[in-house]
């Protein structure tokens, strides 16, 4: 596997993330190895570019067998605030680490999957990025990962929790009815698509079930300050409940979100009779 995704120590001297981000290098340096081994070569790629497309592209033209991704995201941590200085920092100092762990695992799958649906990346893609649960591995599988490789938990709680991957993984195949985890990949890449072909006419609106409200007016108070303005109050039996404002809804979620009371708030789909229409249909027609 080639480093090309290391984002401190090594990039600075030309190494990992330095040929990670310039698809040139990733596809020159990777037909070297190619050449110097028959050893399989998996290019491990970073995050930490504006489209992984171009890096993995070139990746497959300098003909790597594998990719794998993500190596680590540019952060810094904090800052102290008694003393000032930054983490991680050395003697006082600090430099921008790599960023891992539960955090990085969205951006981590978007990546997977966008190499998943490119028809120019036609080979092997190893999923890593915060992957501590058999439901992380089974979500990058089912994004296109053919294996999944994991860091940071191993780090935290040690290698036994590979076993604990293996067993969940294992009952999800048997409660589904897959005899193999070969069965499972890239389920969901279908399921992925551009903004572009999402049908505009798709409504949804929040809607609260008040025998499970609590009147905490988190969600009057999340519509309110930010979204669109659209909860309002009614009476029932003496009490003050939130209701929402159907026609003003835009269905962005955040009440939903936010609500602590579990089924209280869904959101319903508004069938208006409307014929599905994406931004790409509406483009054309203009
Ligand atoms: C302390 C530490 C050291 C790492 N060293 C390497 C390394 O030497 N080579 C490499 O390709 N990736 C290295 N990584 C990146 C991980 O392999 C992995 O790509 C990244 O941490 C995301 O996965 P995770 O969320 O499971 O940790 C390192 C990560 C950490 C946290
Ligand atoms: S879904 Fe958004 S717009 Fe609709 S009520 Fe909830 S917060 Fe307001
Ligand atoms: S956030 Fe949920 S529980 Fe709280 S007032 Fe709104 S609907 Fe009721």
């Amino acid at each position: 596997e080639l480093n090309f995704g290391c984002p401190h120590g090594m990039s600075e001297r030309g190494m990992g993330s330095a040929m990670g981000q310039v698809p040139d290098y990733t596809c020159m340096v990777t037909e070297w190895v190619k050449e110097a081994t028959s050893l399989p070569v998996i290019v491990k790629l970073t995050p930490n570019v504006t489209s992984i497309t171009p890096p993995a592209r070139a990746a497959v033209k300098g003909g790597a067998d594998a990719l794998s991704l993500i190596n680590t995201i540019n952060s810094i941590m904090g800052v102290d605030l008694e003393t000032l200085v930054p983490h991680p920092n050395v003697n006082g100092l600090a430099a921008h680490g790599g960023y891992c762990g539960p955090a990085v695992k969205p951006i981590a799958l978007n990546m997977v999957s966008e190499l998943a649906r490119d028809s120019e990346v036609n080979i092997p893609i190893s999923g890593i990025g915060g992957i501590s649960t058999w439901r992380d591995a089974t979500e990058f599988l089912l994004l296109g990962a053919t294996t999944v490789q994991v860091c940071t938990a191993v780090m935290h709680y040690g290698y036994r929790i590979v076993e604990d991957l293996i067993d969940g993984l294992s009952n999800y195949l048997d409660d589904k009815g897959f005899t193999s985890v070969r069965d499972i990949i890239g389920l969901s890449v279908p399921r992925v698509t551009d903004w572009g072909n999402l049908d505009l006419n798709y409504h949804t609106v929040a809607r609260i079930d008040h025998a499970k409200c609590i009147q905490c007016n988190l969600c009057h108070i999340a519509c309110e300050d930010g979204a669109h303005q659209c909860i309002d109050f009614t009476t029932i039996n003496g009490k003050r409940f939130p209701i929402v404002d159907e026609p003003e809804c835009v269905g962005c979620n955040l009440c939903y979100l936010v609500c602590p009371s579990p089924g209280c708030i869904s959101m319903v789909r508004l069938d208006e009779g409307n014929q599905p229409l994406t931004w790409r249909e509406l483009m054309a027609r203009a």
